[in-house]
């Protein structure tokens, strides 16, 4: 089995992205909905909701755990994977393919979480790309809030678009969903702003995983199947998952 965390329901689009390449694996998804935003908590209650899914997951006997939030990369994965020896694959803003992309060096607009866009984590990475004069960050907490509401209309759009008009749009190539709620949002993004290229972290990481556990020889033929974990017990509320699981569907 393998272990998927998120803060909430954002991960879910990771998970999709996972079943695509993996499409014969037992799942636990792991939501923190009594948590959830996580971009309003401090660093070390973070530490410890995070702690608390990867206990879980021990418990279950998961063969690799999946980070598929950002902001709980960047606050916790070296720590994680120095204290356990199983495999843990981690989310990170997709700026390395956004950088890729573009041959003329146009800006790249990164939106995540305001604790992802000040971590030391997310700079290094800025930093490896030789990239900081042409990352601009935009912090969108509300989305975050949005999403778990399940409020995906003109309220979002607006959303949207107020926080982007700090930037002159038209300088930039791609922006970066760097956070696994904002994904839901692509097609709000697309139509605010058709020249963008849009990237996730999604399809890297489930291609990371498949690489990792083919490696290991941990790749399972069974039968798929998945589970919804609420903060530590069984989901109360299946259907609104799988509400998030058919919004997923269209976005591909
Ligand atoms: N989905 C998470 C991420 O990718 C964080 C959302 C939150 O603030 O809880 O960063």
């Amino acid at each position: 089995m393998i272990g998927v965390f998120d803060s909430g329901i954002g991960g879910l689009t990771l998970l999709h992205e996972i079943i695509q390449q993996l499409p014969n694996e037992q799942f636990c998804y792991y939501a923190d909905t009594e948590n959830v935003p996580y971009s309003t908590k401090s660093e070390e209650q973070i530490k410890s909701y995070v702690e608390d899914a990867v206990n879980y997951f021990l418990q279950r006997n998961v063969k690799a755990i999946v980070l598929a939030c950002n902001t709980a990369t960047n606050v916790c994965v070296e720590d994680l994977r120095n204290r356990y020896t199983l495999p843990i694959i981690a989310i990170q803003p997709a700026v390395k393919v956004a950088v890729d992309n573009d041959k003329f060096g146009r800006k790249i607009l990164v939106c995540a979480t305001p604790i992802t866009l000040r971590s030391a984590r997310f700079q290094r990475l800025v930093d490896l790309l030789n990239a900081n004069n042409l990352v601009e960050r935009l912090a969108l907490p509300e989305l975050v809030k949005l999403a778990e509401s399940e409020v995906f209309d003109e309220k979002a759009k607006q959303y949207i678009q107020d926080s982007l008009q700090q930037f002159d749009i038209k300088q930039f190539s791609s922006v970066v969903l760097g956070c696994t709620h904002f994904t839901y949002y692509e097609p709000t993004f697309r139509e605010i702003a058709p020249h963008l290229s849009i990237f996730d972290g999604n399809e890297g990481t489930a291609r990371h995983l498949k690489n990792i556990l083919s490696k290991l020889n941990l790749l399972s033929n069974e039968n798929f199947s998945v589970e919804y974990i609420e903060s530590g017990k069984p989901t109360q509320n299946l259907s609104r998952f799988e509400r998030y699981i058919e919004r997923i569907k269209l976005l591909y």
